[in-house]
């Protein structure tokens, strides 16, 4: 594997071959990113992943400052998993002027859910993710579903500008215990870990009480008490909801009687750590 730091390596990486997919993350690498790898090599070109920690998708209150930064041996993982080219570029190759202008997604999409939780989350996601493919100019990009709205908002823009990218999603990959592997569950301490599996297994028993709902109050009476019992177990939870897949809106009674496919998004603080989760059902 190539590594490469700088926007003009990267394009002299690149013309080596005509179509490349690309693995777009923030580095700490773990099995999901690595399954995010092992899914770009189906497609039979060459496999480019680019670590970047964003600053413009972190609140001021954000964890942009510790986000743990682990190069050399998220390249070896890289290297092993068959990656062919890694961009790592730092802030000054990525900004080297204040991104002034910027991607700004819909906020029916993007101001709901995590992005109500995050102001300016997703503009910093959208904006980035835009560089990144103008800089790398991917045939296809891998996306994993544990970020479902950050997939979502990214096929969204990619439809609207017209890129010429193909954007695959990748389903979650978990720990046995039925945690979402995620870069933030190493800031949990040994008991939150044991408890973290508890977001999944409010957000199955709230996809498995909403079957048998017909209205959508009987929706947003689950989704409290969903969230009071998160609550109680010592969770804070931001929101534990279920959405259509197609747009994030609550199911109408329509939805429900048709069976429109959902999924249940959840987002929760587990001391000093903001987990989420979410179940397609
Ligand atoms: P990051 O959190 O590093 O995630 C990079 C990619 O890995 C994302 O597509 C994410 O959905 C995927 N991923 C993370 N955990 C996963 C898991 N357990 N199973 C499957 N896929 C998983 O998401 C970002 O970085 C950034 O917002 C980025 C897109 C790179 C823009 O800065």
């Amino acid at each position: 594997m190539q590594t490469v730091h700088t926007l003009s390596d990267l394009r002299a990486a690149l013309r080596q071959h005509p179509d490349w997919v690309l693995v777009p993350t923030m580095g700490n690498l773990h099995a999901g990113h690595l399954g995010l790898i092992a899914r770009a090599r189906q497609e039979n070109v060459p496999v480019v992943a680019s670590i970047f920690v964003n600053r413009l998708q972190f609140g001021p209150n954000e964890d942009f400052d510790r986000y743990p930064r682990t190069l050399p041996r998220d390249a070896a993982l890289l290297a092993e998993a068959g990656c062919d080219l890694l961009f790592a570029p730092d802030e000054a190759e990525m900004y080297p002027q204040p991104q002034t202008f910027r991607v700004l997604p819909d906020p029916a999409l993007a101001g709901i859910l995590d992005g109500a939780a995050r102001p300016g989350h997703f503009e910093g996601v959208c904006t980035v993710v835009m560089k990144l493919f103008q800089m790398v100019r991917p045939r296809h990009a891998v996306f994993g579903k544990k970020d479902y709205q950050q997939l979502l908002i990214v096929g969204r823009m990619v439809e609207q500008f017209a890129l010429p990218i193909d954007i695959i999603g990748l389903d979650t990959v978990r720990a046995e215990d039925g945690l979402a592997l995620s870069s933030r569950n190493g800031y949990l301490t040994s008991e939150e870990r044991a408890q973290a599996p508890q977001l999944q297994a409010a957000l199955r028993a709230l996809a498995m009480d909403a079957r048998s709902a017909t209205a959508p109050e009987q929706i947003l009476k689950l989704e409290r008490q969903a969230m009071s019992r998160l609550d109680q177990l010592g969770w804070a939870p931001d929101y534990l909801t279920l959405r259509r897949r197609v747009d994030l809106q609550p199911p109408t009674a329509q939805d429900l009687h048709r069976g429109t496919p959902c999924v249940a998004l959840g987002a929760a603080r587990l001391g000093r750590t903001r987990l989420i989760d979410n179940l397609e059902c």
